[in-house]
């Protein structure tokens, strides 16, 4: 399994660091167009290998293609940060024109490879991988969903006082901070539902709190953040490197499914070695399809904003 990482800020770096510690990958391609910034990183990183136990080869290069082809899987985490004070959706003029022309180059030296969007506003530039490529709806993945729903488990862990590996919990919906529905109604521990341990008003708290995760750590740490983007990206390709099935809410193509067409957003999806195998339909209730439908309007808005 080969899998290239495009941008090698903080972003990218965690994500090469925690496909390769997970071992299951033989070599990951870290590129970025800053002259000799992701052969550093991949020096460092590379020189954790016997302390980590890892086997996967990491390799730098400086916006050299050639050295991508043939990528199994690759994540386009290119382009800018948003600053505190900032939406996602203000990045879409400097990001669009990046993600294209990355999405473009990474394509023609790797014509198989299935596609993972981390670059915001995430389905946006997930759409336009789409416009972009003409590649089929399985092969484009926006990592959004898998990032929200573990600040969601985190966040019910922490009111619940419960470890998070009692927590069950998924983020649907756009991954901006007004368009992320938490699904509280679905969220368990250990199979009970979580209104069984914490009042509604505490979950109400756990679902803002869960909406603006992003927002919170670009406000602590004066850019966003990269831990848990970089353990979501390693989670999504490892289950189609290791064809896990798992089930993660991904930023999908929609053909009809939850009444939402040609549009990217966060949805249930199976993911394995074919990248997106089913797009799981489930039954919402009234006020979580009145919150996808007002979600949705405003992922629309932003692709409007798109040069197609
Ligand atoms: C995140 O949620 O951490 C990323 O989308 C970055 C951001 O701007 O918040």
């Amino acid at each position: 399994m080969k899998v290239t990482v495009v941008g090698a800020g903080a972003v990218g770096a965690s994500c090469a660091e925690y496909i390769a510690i997970k071992n299951f990958a033989s070599e990951v391609v870290l590129l970025d167009i800053k002259e000799g910034y992701a052969e550093g990183k991949a020096m460092d990183l590379m020189q954790t290998a016997s302390l980590n136990s890892f086997d996967t080869k990491i390799v730098g290069s400086t916006n050299d293609y050639a050295k991508t082809a043939g990528s199994d899987v690759v994540v386009i985490t290119s382009g800018i940060p948003r600053k505190p004070g900032m939406t996602r959706e203000e990045l879409i003029g400097i990001n669009a024109g990046i993600v294209k022309e990355v999405s473009s180059n990474l394509i023609e030296h790797s014509p198989e490879a299935i596609i993972i969007v981390v670059s915001n506003p995430m389905d946006t530039m997930t759409y336009l991988v789409h416009k972009t490529t003409g590649l089929p709806k399985n092969r484009i993945i926006g990592m959004g969903g898998a990032l929200d729903s573990a600040r969601f488990k985190y966040r019910l862990a922490e009111a619940l006082e419960a470890p998070i590996s009692d927590i069950d919990g998924m983020v649907i919906g756009g991954h901006s901070d007004t368009g992320m529905v938490p699904l509280t109604r679905l969220a368990t521990r250990n199979s009970v539902p979580v209104t069984e341990f914490i009042s509604e008003e505490r979950l109400d708290q756990v679902k803002e709190d869960t909406k603006v995760g992003g927002a919170t750590l670009t406000k602590l740490l004066g850019t966003s953040a990269w831990y848990a983007p970089g353990a979501a990206v390693s989670a999504l390709v490892q289950a189609i490197a290791c064809d896990q099935k798992k089930v993660f809410p991904c930023s999908a193509m929609l053909e009809g499914e939850y009444g939402l067409s040609d549009i990217c957003i966060g949805v249930p999806v199976v993911l394995g070695a074919s990248g997106i195998e089913k797009i799981v339909e489930i039954e919402l209730s009234d006020a979580e399809k009145e919150a996808i439908s007002n979600s949705a309007e405003g992922v629309s808005k932003t692709n409007g904003l798109l040069s197609l």
